[in-house]
C-alpha cells in the first residue's frame, strides 16, 4: 500500500523537487500540495506549483492556495526574489517551466487541512517545507488535528546554522509565531529536518547531468532547478563544496520512504518568538537542559549518496 502524503509548500525550486518526488514515486500518494507565502508571494507559490503538476503530468493532484501573510506578524519579509541580481535568484519569482494550464481549487489550504484531517480514516502524513502559518491556522481551527496526522515531517530550523539571518533559518523565521503554535501542539510524531541535515545532501553539477540524462520531464526539470539552485548559492553562500547546492524540502519526502537517509536524535524544539538577534530560531535542546519531554526527532546527519540516488531512481523513465 502507498504512503498518502500532503505537502504544505511555498513553491520554489527546492519545493518543486519535492513535489515531483511526491507526485511521481509509485509508492506515495499525493493527496494534495497546500500553497503558502514564502520564497514568494503565495499567488506565485500556487502557480509554480500547478507549473511542475502540468509539466510532469499531474494535473489531476489538487493545488489549494493559502495563507498570505504570518498568523501575527503584518511585516512578512519580502520575497527574496532580485530583480537587480537574478544570478543570486535561488527560486526567482517564476520557476523556469511553461505556464499551466491547470488551475487551483477554490477551496482554501486551511479549510482543505481540516476537512481532509476530519473525515479521513486513511494515514496521511503531513510535510510542510514552507513558513508553518496553514499548519498553525488549521490546528487552531481544529485542534484535534493533532490526533489525526499520524506523521509531521518539517523542513525547517538550524541547530548550528542560519540562512535567514545568522540565527534562523527562513521557514522557521518567515513565521515564527506559527511554528512555535505547531512545536507546542502536541502532534505525537514530529521529524525536524534542519539545515544541519540538509547541508550534508548537497547536489553537484555532475549529479544534475545525471539527472538530465534521465531524459524525463521530472529529471530535466530537476537539473534545471537544482542547477539554479547551484548558482545562486554559488553566487550567495556557498557549500563546503562549491559547485553544489542543498534541496531541503525533497530531502523530507526521500525521508518518508527511506528512514536510514536521515540521522535523528529525539529532543525537545522550542521557537524563539521574541529575541532581537534570535527571532525565529529553533532552540534544540540537545543536552536536555530544560527539563522539558522531547516534543521531536530531530535531523542533523543525511545521507547524500542514498538521497541523490533516491532521486535518479525516481525520476528515471517507467517501463
Ligand atoms: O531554508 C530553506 C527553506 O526555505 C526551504 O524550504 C526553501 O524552499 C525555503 O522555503
Ligand atoms: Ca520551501
Amino acid at each position: 500500500m502507498s504512503q498518502k502524503l500532503i505537502l504544505d509548500c511555498d513553491t520554489g525550486t527546492d519545493d518543486a523537487v519535492a513535489i515531483m518526488l511526491a507526485a511521481l514515486h509509485p509508492e506515495l500518494d499525493l493527496v494534495g500540495v497546500t500553497t503558502v507565502n514564502g520564497n514568494v508571494e503565495v499567488q506565485y507559490c500556487t502557480d509554480n506549483t500547478l507549473r511542475v503538476l502540468d509539466h510532469i503530468g499531474r494535473a489531476e493532484i489538487p493545488v489549494y492556495e493559502g495563507l498570505r501573510r504570518p498568523i501575527v506578524r503584518s511585516d512578512f519579509p519580502v520575497p527574496r526574489h532580485s530583480e537587480v541580481n537574478p544570478s543570486s535568484n535561488i527560486h526567482g519569482r517564476e520557476l523556469p517551466l511553461p505556464p499551466a494550464t491547470s488551475r487551483k481549487q477554490d477551496t482554501g489550504a486551511v479549510e482543505f487541512l481540516v476537512e481532509t484531517y476530519r473525515a479521513t480514516t486513511d494515514e496521511i502524513a503531513l510535510v510542510p517545507v514552507g513558513p508553518l502559518s496553514n499548519i498553525a491556522a488549521a490546528i487552531a481551527i481544529e485542534p484535534r488535528l493533532v490526533e489525526a496526522v499520524p506523521e509531521v515531517v518539517i523542513m525547517g530550523g538550524g541547530n548550528v546554522k542560519g540562512n535567514a539571518t545568522p540565527s534562523a533559518e527562513f521557514n522557521i523565521w518567515a513565521d515564527p509565531e506559527a511554528a512555535a503554535a505547531v512545536f507546542a501542539a502536541g502532534f505525537p510524531r514530529i521529524t525536524l529536518v534542519p539545515l544541519d541535515a540538509t547541508h550534508q545532501a548537497l547536489v553537484s553539477r555532475e549529479q544534475c547531468q545525471a539527472l538530465a540524462a534521465l531524459g524525463t520531464p521530472a529529471g530535466e526539470a530537476a537539473a534545471t532547478l537544482i542547477g539554479q539552485r547551484i548558482t545562486g548559492y554559488d553566487a550567495t553562500q556557498p557549500m563546503a563544496t562549491p559547485g553544489s547546492a542543498p534541496v531541503h524540502d525533497a530531502l523530507c519526502v526521500a525521508y518518508l520512504l527511506h528512514r536510514e537517509v536521515l540521522d535523528v536524535q529525539r529532543t525537545h524544539v522550542d521557537v524563539e518568538t521574541a529575541g532581537a538577534l534570535t527571532v525565529g530560531r529553533t532552540v534544540i535542546d540537545l543536552y536536555s537542559r530544560s527539563g522539558k519531554e522531547p516534543n521531536c526527532d530531530v535531523a542533523l546527519g543525511a545521507d547524500a549518496g542514498l538521497f541523490v540516488d533516491f532521486m535518479l531512481r525516481t525520476f528515471a523513465p517507467r517501463s
